[in-house]
């Protein structure tokens, strides 16, 4: 069997357990990947690696192959205009509407290594007031468990906190615990909840979150998983709930029922109340 037949195997894996698509021209992405795997599951050469793929293939071994298929690219604060809006717009907005609210809800899908979820509840601890914090429940989730594991720590090093993170924020919801670790606090993180969610295979819950955020994940997807996905999403909300989405991204062309509107600058997508 050629190298080739090999990338194209596992490109297959990868995009039928999780939706990330590997063209062929990306192919050689997958070599280094592959090499770790081959170290981590002693394999002396890549097709013992392939043949261990096509006979047994343990829990374990499916989440090393989608921990590495898996960019989880993220950094504090990402974008900043979409956390301006959430609390400046769009939180208000949603409790003017629900005077009896008591749990606002908010998933955060594909929050990869956690800088997004905490960046909403930082966001939100330094603009609004604390009974709204006390109100907000994260529930954040990704496919890799590699991501998870270092966003349940909460510790983050010097680069993390460096890009995108303004200073006030790293005084105010961090602790230092050395030179090289700043830890989110327990005030921040008691109000997010990390699991493992695949967007591709997993039930979604029905008529759940007040607000969703699913940034810079979708791109990974093809045209029809995008749509599938993103119709799961709008059940998902519950009627005048609110989706953010990456900058780069849209749902232009996919026929879904949202409705679209730029608010201080940042294009978000409601259910209708
Ligand atoms: C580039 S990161 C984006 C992180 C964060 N949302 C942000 O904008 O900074 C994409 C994340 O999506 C996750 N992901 C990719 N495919 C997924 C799937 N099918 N189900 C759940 N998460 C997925 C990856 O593991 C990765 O952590």
């Amino acid at each position: 069997m050629t190298s080739e037949h090999i990338y194209k195997f596992f490109a297959d894996y990868i995009y039928k357990h999780s939706g990330i698509y590997y063209k062929e021209s990306d192919f050689y992405r997958l070599d280094s990947r592959l090499n770790t795997m081959m170290k981590s599951l002693s394999c002396a050469t890549v097709e013992d690696l392939h043949k261990a793929y096509t006979t047994n293939v343990t829990k374990d071994m499916h989440s090393l192959l989608i921990n590495i298929a898996t960019n989880n690219e993220t950094y504090f604060m990402r974008d900043n205009k979409p956390f301006l809006t959430l609390v400046n717009k769009v939180i208000p907005e949603i409790l003017a509407n629900n005077k009896s609210l008591t749990k606002l809800s908010i998933w955060c899908a594909g929050c990869s290594t956690g800088q997004e979820p905490y960046s909403i509840l930082m966001s939100i601890a330094h603009k609004c007031t604390p009974d709204v914090l006390t109100k907000t429940e994260i529930t954040a989730t990704d496919i890799s468990t590699d991501a998870l594991s270092k966003a349940k720590k909460a510790t983050y090093d010097g680069l993390d906190v460096q890009r995108g993170l303004p200073a006030p924020l790293l005084v105010k919801y961090f602790i230092k615990e050395s030179d090289e670790a700043w830890r989110i606090n327990d005030t921040i993180r008691s109000r997010v909840t990390f699991g493992e969610f695949n967007l591709l295979t997993d039930n979604f819950p029905a008529s759940k979150y007040n607000i969703i955020f699913c940034r810079n994940v979708l791109i990974y997807q093809d045209k029809d998983n995008r749509k599938s996905i993103l119709e799961k999403f709008y059940k998902a909300l519950v009627p005048g709930g609110v989706f953010f989405m990456g900058s780069g991204e849209s749902v232009i062309g996919l026929g879904l029922d949202f409705k679209q509107e730029i608010i201080d600058g940042t294009l978000v997508y409601k259910k209708p109340a």
